[in-house]
């Protein structure tokens, strides 16, 4: 009796305990890889890395200064809220990051090779790799972290200098580009109500952050009233947003 009792305890905990997973097993868990990552939820990846949704900033560097008074320029902007917050902290759980993104893990992380992660010997020519993390910058950084174009908009000057003479983006995009943020990753929504409350918050988006010097070149999606001809800079440009992030086709 005493003995079918612990066999029935083990069996138990055998279903359902989760599986024993090493340190190498987990590194190379199929989640980490393509095809597996490419339909991940959050919560999966979260299952081991809940420590990049901890609040981890210092509120004092070693040195003495204070977090609360060392802001880069980009967090004087009007749409730059409460404390200094973590690279993941910003992008998917604070209050900013869930009004107008929904950024996922796969978002960004589209799969590493934890065996190989840069070209050996090293090259300066493009070998194809991302490195550890493998985030591309160019297909996902640089979208809400590049320059505006203001030439290409045909505007006299850095937005900086032009906002007074234009005030708004929407001086000119209600009308203009409309079919927008019509991607899995962004709440195109509440990104219109936010911009008519204050151009800041787009120009967040598109030049307020720029970490990079360069413009991305946006997918540029038919919109009602659009001219019929190509301007030439547009000419080479995709008319729909990578597959990937592309929502579900409405049903017919
Ligand atoms: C079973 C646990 C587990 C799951 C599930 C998991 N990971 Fe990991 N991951 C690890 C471990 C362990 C490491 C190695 C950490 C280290 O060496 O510091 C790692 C490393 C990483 C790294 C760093 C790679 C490097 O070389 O520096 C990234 C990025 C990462 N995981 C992202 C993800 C994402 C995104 C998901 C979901 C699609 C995910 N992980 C799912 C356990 C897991
Ligand atoms: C906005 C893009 C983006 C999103 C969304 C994102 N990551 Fe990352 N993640 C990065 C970048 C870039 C790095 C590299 C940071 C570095 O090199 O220090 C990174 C690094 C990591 C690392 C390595 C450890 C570290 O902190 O550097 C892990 C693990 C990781 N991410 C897991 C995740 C998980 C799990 C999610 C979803 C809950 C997620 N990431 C969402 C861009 C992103
Ligand atoms: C879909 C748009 C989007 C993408 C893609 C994106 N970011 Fe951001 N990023 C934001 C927004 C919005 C903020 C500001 C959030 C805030 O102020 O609360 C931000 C803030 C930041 C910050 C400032 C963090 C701080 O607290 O000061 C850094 C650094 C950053 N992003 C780097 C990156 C990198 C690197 C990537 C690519 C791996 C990336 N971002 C991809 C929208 C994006
Ligand atoms: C004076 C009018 C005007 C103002 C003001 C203006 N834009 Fe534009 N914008 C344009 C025109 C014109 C285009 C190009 C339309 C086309 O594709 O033919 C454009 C294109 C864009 C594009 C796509 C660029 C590309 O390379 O495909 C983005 C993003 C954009 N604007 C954002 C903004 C934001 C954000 C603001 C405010 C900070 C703003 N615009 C203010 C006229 C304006
Ligand atoms: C959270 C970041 C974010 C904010 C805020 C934001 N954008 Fe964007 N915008 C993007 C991204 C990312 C894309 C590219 C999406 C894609 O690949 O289709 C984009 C694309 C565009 C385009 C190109 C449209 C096309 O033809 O596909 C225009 C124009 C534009 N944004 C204008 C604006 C205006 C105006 C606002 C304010 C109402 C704004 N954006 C706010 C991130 C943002």
């Amino acid at each position: 009796m005493r003995i079918a009792l612990i066999a029935l305890l083990f069996a138990v905990q055998a279903a359902f305990a989760a599986p024993e997973t090493d340190y190498q097993a987990a590194i190379w868990h199929p989640l980490h890889f393509k095809p597996a990552i490419e339909t991940a939820t959050n919560e999966q990846c979260l299952a081991c890395h809940q420590e990049i949704l901890e609040k981890s900033v210092k509120s004092e560097s070693p040195a003495g200064v204070k977090a609360s008074e060392a802001l880069a320029w980009y967090q004087t902007l009007s749409v730059y809220d409460g404390e200094q917050e973590t690279f993941h902290r910003r992008h998917l759980v604070t209050p900013m990051a869930k009004e107008l993104m929904n950024l996922k893990c796969n978002t960004c992380h589209e799969g590493h090779s934890s065996r190989e992660e840069a070209p050996i010997p090293p090259t300066s020519t493009d070998a194809g790799f991302t490195l550890r993390k493998t985030v591309n910058p160019e297909t996902t950084c640089l979208k809400c972290h590049g320059q505006m174009d203001y030439q290409q908009m045909g505007l006299p000057s850095p937005w900086a200098q032009s906002q007074p003479m234009f005030q708004s983006c929407m001086t000119c995009h209600v009308a203009i580009r409309t079919t927008r943020h019509q991607v899995n990753y962004l709440n195109a929504e509440a990104i219109e109500k936010a911009g008519q409350a204050n151009s800041d918050s787009c120009y967040g988006c598109h030049g307020g952050r720029a970490w990079y010097r360069i413009s991305y070149p946006y997918p540029r999606h038919a919109w009602p009233g659009m001219a019929a001809t190509i301007p030439e800079w547009a000419k080479n440009r995709p008319t729909e947003s990578a597959a990937r992030f592309q929502l579900p086709k409405a049903a017919e």
